[in-house]
């Protein structure tokens, strides 16, 4: 590989968290009496809690101010962090865990960068609290993607330049981020089908052939 660091996306990228986002927006949804479906759900791949909720609200007959909206992320979230109690080191699959472990190996530096504030939660859950040299999430970031904030301060935090790391997403928001911070960018799941991406993978490990 021709890249010294490589930035992982967290959510669809290393660990599936989606299944549990999508049903603590569907119980927001529901109590509120708004339309929601796992369309709509794939819109907020990559984007920021409270521009979540702003999608959510879309179909929503009526405004809500600044403070209700705060409530109603903090109700999102207290129910999405209920729901990753769920989760253990089983949810980290053996390619990812395999992919990690060779890059490591071959002296390649590793990084997430993510839009979540839970990041270190779901971490610590799929275990792997300590096992990149950077970790840059929601909480330490005013831009959320598909701005390159995360990525250029994971580049910054690994001591590389951009065009020496890889951007692996899963999101369109998220290639956007990558592409913009001036990163090479490797698309996976949904982002797989994006034109713009650098590389296409089918699994993480197709990282390793790189
Ligand atoms: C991203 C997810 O990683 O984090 C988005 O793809 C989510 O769906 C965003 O909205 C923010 O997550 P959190 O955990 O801070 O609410
Ligand atoms: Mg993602």
């Amino acid at each position: 590989m021709n890249y010294q660091g490589v930035i992982f996306d967290l959510d669809g990228v290393i660990c599936s968290t989606d299944q549990y986002h999508y049903q603590a927006w569907k119980a927001l949804a529901d109590r509120l009496g708004i339309y929601f479906d796992p369309v709509i759900n794939n819109r907020l791949r990559g984007v920021s809690r409270m521009e979540s909720l702003d999608i959510v609200l879309e179909k929503s007959s009526r405004s809500y101010t600044r403070a209700e909206k705060e409530a109603l992320a903090t109700e999102k979230n207290d129910t999405y962090r209920q729901l990753l109690q769920q989760m253990s080191p089983a949810d980290l699959s053996g390619d990812v865990a395999e992919t990690l472990e060779t890059l490591k190996s071959r002296g390649i530096r590793i990084a997430i960068g993510s839009s979540s504030k839970n990041a270190s939660v779901i971490l610590e859950r799929i275990g792997l609290s300590g096992a990149f040299d950077a970790v840059v999430d929601g909480n330490s970031i005013s831009r959320s993607k598909p701005d390159p904030e995360v990525f250029l301060k994971a580049a910054q935090a690994l001591g590389l330049p951009p065009e020496k790391c890889l951007v692996v997403e899963d999101a369109h928001a998220g290639v956007a981020a990558a592409l913009a911070g001036g990163f090479a960018c490797a698309g996976i799941g949904d982002a797989a089908g994006n034109p713009d991406v650098t590389y296409r993978l089918t699994a993480l490990s197709d990282l390793l052939k790189l």
